[in-house]
């Protein structure tokens, strides 16, 4: 059992959240860019969390592109979550909520709801603050995995 957390990144703010969430969880976790990542390194079992910058009101094509394959295979006892990096503006669209119910549709168990977290113009950086949340949100995944009995990532 292991953790795979999958994102695409332009200017490396997706990135950072990966990166933050991979420091958290632990040695059994990676952090993949979607350019590397082959939907068949997840089994039953495995903790799967896609990371994707809003681009256009939606996931980034090539996060796009890795969930019809991820579904294509079928998410049967994987677990998963998603999150995303946005602009805060009125009117910003979503990623994290279209993934989770990509991902749910697909058969995996979601173990905590989709999370934003917001960037500085297009390019970033992060703003402040938003390094804690993605740790303390790493923290709601870990829990999450206790509550259902796993034998833990971490
Ligand atoms: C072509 C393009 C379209 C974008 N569309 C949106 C959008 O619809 N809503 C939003 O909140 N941010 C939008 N953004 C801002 C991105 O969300 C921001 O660039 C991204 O979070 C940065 O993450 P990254 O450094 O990992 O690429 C867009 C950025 C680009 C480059």
């Amino acid at each position: 059992m292991k953790t795979v957390i999958v994102y695409d990144s332009a200017f490396g703010n997706t990135k950072a959240i990966a990166d933050t969430l991979v420091s958290r969880l632990g040695s059994k976790a990676t952090a993949v860019p979607v350019d590397r990542f082959d939907a068949r390194q997840i089994r039953a079992g495995d903790l799967l969390v896609i990371g994707s910058p809003i681009n256009g009101w939606r996931p980034t094509p090539k996060i796009t592109k890795a969930l019809v394959e991820l579904a294509a295979r079928g998410l049967s006892g994987v677990r998963a979550a998603a999150f995303d990096t946005r602009v805060k503006l009125f009117i910003h669209g979503d990623a994290a909520k279209k993934i989770t119910r990509t991902l749910k549709a697909a058969g995996a168990s979601i173990v905590t709801g989709p999370m934003a977290f917001y960037v500085k113009g297009s390019e970033g950086p992060l703003l402040g603050g938003e390094t804690e949340r993605a740790a303390s949100w790493a923290g709601d995944l870990i829990a999450s995995l206790k509550d259902r009995g796993s034998p833990g990532t971490v």
